[in-house]
C-alpha cells in the first residue's frame, strides 16, 4: 500500500485546479439507466471512485466510455443485461445503491446489496426504502440484498423524509421522473451535488422544480432522452485546499471555486480569521493577519457547515489560537481522525459526538493512518503545517476522492511525494 510523505515546508502561494465533483458524478453516472440514449458527462474528476460506479453499470450491460484521461464519460444504457447491484462492488462504494432508484424506474425492478456498515458509520437505507415505497415500490431484505419491485410502475406521491439524506433524496427523485404522476419530496437534502443531479435530468426531459430547497416537485414523464452535462466544481475538494493556506501561511487561489458552493464554511474561515474573496477564476485564500482563532463548529445537512469538511477543520483548529468545540451531528462515528493528529501532538479530548480542540503552536510530524477519504487528506493538511516528515499510510483512501493530490500541492510549493509500497 502506497504512502505519502509530507515534510513542513512553510507558507504555500499559487493556484490549485478544483475538479468535478465526486459526489455530483456518482449520482449522475447512475442516471443513465434511466434512459435508452446516451449521457455523457465532461468535467469527470479522476478517482478511483469513479472507476468503481464504471464497473457497476458496466456490470449491468450499460456501456461506459472514459474519454480524454478521464475528464469525460460517455454511457449508454440501451441494451442492460442485469438489475443485479453485486455485493463485491456495493460494499467497496456505498453510492453503488443509487442504482437503485433509476434501475426500479426504468425496469420495474431491482436487487441491491445492502452496502454493509463502513468506517464512519452504520450508514443504513431506510430512508431510501420509505421514499421508494412511498411510490409504490415493494422492496424485501432478503440474504442481505435489497429486492425492489414495481410491477405495474411507480406512481408519483407526496413523501416526507424523517432525515434530509443525500442519497436517499438522489434515489428517490431520479425514480420519480418516470413515475405515473406528480411527486412531491419533502424535507429533501438541499446539496449542490443534487442540484446539479436535477439540472442533468432536465436536460434529459425530466420536469422538476424546487431543487435545492426542501421541496421538490417532479412530474412523471413516459421517457428521458440523451444529454450532455458539465459535471460541479467538487466544493469538498475546494474547501479542503482552501484550509492549506489557512493552516500554513501564504496565499493560495482556487481556481473554479465559487462562493456559492462553501457559503458557511467561508464564513467559519473568516470568523477564525482566514480571509476567502472570489476573483476572475476562483477564490483566493489567505490568513488575515498570524495564527488563526479557535472557532466552533458544528456540522448539518446543506447549507450548514459539510460533514465532508469537519475532518479537515479539526487539523486547522490543533494549530488555532484558544479552545474549538466540533460538533459532528450527520455520522456517529467520524472522529478516527483525532488520535491520528494526537500523535502530531494535537491535544483533541473526543465525547460522543463532540471534539474539544486546544490548539498547539507547532504540530510534529509523525507515522500516522489514514482511516477514511476526508480523514487522509486531514492528515496531510496537518503534516503541511508541522515540524518534520509526516508519513500517511493507507492512502488508497485518498485516491477515492483526490484526483492528483501530490502534483496540486507541489504546484503550490508544498514538499510532498507518494511512496510506492509493497
Ligand atoms: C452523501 O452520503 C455523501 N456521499 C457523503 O460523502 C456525505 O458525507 C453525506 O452525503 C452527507 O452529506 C455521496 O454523495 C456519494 P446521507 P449519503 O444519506 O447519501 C443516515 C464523502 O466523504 N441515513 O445524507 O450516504 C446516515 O447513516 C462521503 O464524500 C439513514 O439513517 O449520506 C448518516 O448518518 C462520505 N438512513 C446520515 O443519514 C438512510 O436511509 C446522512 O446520510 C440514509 C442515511
Amino acid at each position: 500500500m502506497d504512502s505519502i510523505l509530507v515534510t513542513g515546508n512553510g507558507p504555500l502561494n499559487g493556484q490549485i485546479p478544483i475538479a468535478g465533483a465526486k459526489n455530483a458524478c456518482l449520482t449522475l453516472m447512475p442516471a443513465t439507466l434511466l434512459s435508452e440514449e446516451p449521457l455523457t458527462l465532461t468535467n469527470a474528476p479522476r478517482l478511483s471512485d469513479i472507476k468503481t460506479m464504471t464497473a457497476l453499470l458496466q456490470s449491468l450491460g450499460a456501456e461506459v466510455s472514459s474519454l480524454q484521461d478521464g475528464q469525460v464519460i460517455a454511457m449508454s444504457s440501451h441494451n442492460l443485461t442485469s438489475q443485479t447491484a453485486d455485493y463485491d462492488i456495493v460494499r467497496k462504494m456505498r453510492a453503488s445503491n443509487l442504482v437503485l432508484g433509476p434501475l426500479l424506474a426504468r425496469f420495474g425492478q431491482a436487487v441491491v446489496s445492502l452496502p454493509g456498515g463502513c468506517a464512519i458509520g452504520a450508514r443504513p437505507m431506510d430512508l431510501h426504502m420509505e421514499g421508494l415505497e412511498a411510490l409504490g415500490a415493494e422492496i424485501e431484505l432478503k440474504d442481505g440484498y435489497l429486492h425492489a419491485r414495481a410491477p405495474g410502475g411507480l406512481k408519483g406521491a407526496v413523501h416526507e423524509m424523517r432525515f434530509a439524506s443525500v442519497g436517499a433524496t438522489e434515489n428517490i427523485v431520479m425514480a420519480a421522473t418516470l413515475a405515473k404522476g406528480t411527486t412531491v419530496l419533502k424535507n429533501a437534502a438541499r446539496e449542490p451535488e443534487i442540484v446539479d443531479l436535477v439540472e442533468c435530468l432536465r436536460k434529459m426531459g425530466a420536469q422538476i422544480s424546487g431543487e435545492g430547497s426542501s421541496t421538490i416537485e417532479i412530474h412523471g414523464v413516459d421517457r428521458l432522452h440523451g444529454a450532455t452535462h458539465q459535471v460541479v466544481t467538487d466544493r469538498i475538494e475546494l474547501g479542503t485546499y482552501m484550509l492549506a493556506p489557512a493552516i500554513c501561511g501564504g496565499e493560495v487561489e482556487l481556481l473554479g471555486g465559487r462562493m456559492s458552493l462553501v457559503d458557511s464554511f467561508a464564513a467559519k474561515l473568516d470568523a477564525a480569521g482566514v480571509s476567502v474573496t472570489e476573483t476572475q477564476n476562483g477564490l483566493k485564500v489567505a490568513r488575515k493577519n498570524g495564527r488563526v482563532q479557535a472557532v466552533d463548529v458544528v456540522t448539518e445537512p446543506f447549507p450548514g457547515f459539510p460533514t465532508d469538511l469537519q475532518a479537515q477543520m479539526m487539523a486547522l483548529m490543533c494549530t488555532a489560537e484558544g479552545v474549538s468545540v466540533l460538533e459532528e451531528r450527520i455520522f456517529e462515528n467520524r472522529f478516527m481522525h483525532a488520535p491520528e493528529l494526537v500523535r502530531m501532538g494535537a491535544n483533541i479530548e473526543v465525547h460522543g459526538g463532540t471534539a474539544t480542540v486546544t490548539g498547539v503552536e507547532t504540530l510534529k510530524g509523525a507515522r500516522v493512518m489514514a482511516t477514511d477519504l476526508r480523514a487522509s487528506v486531514s492528515l496531510i493538511l496537518a503534516g503541511l503545517a508541522a515540524e518534520g516528515e509526516t508519513t500517511v499510510s493507507r492512502v488508497y483512501h485518498l485516491d477515492r476522492g483526490y484526483e492528483h493530490v501530490v502534483r496540486k500541492l507541489e504546484g503550490v510549493g508544498a514538499k510532498i511525494e507518494r511512496i510506492k509500497g509493497e
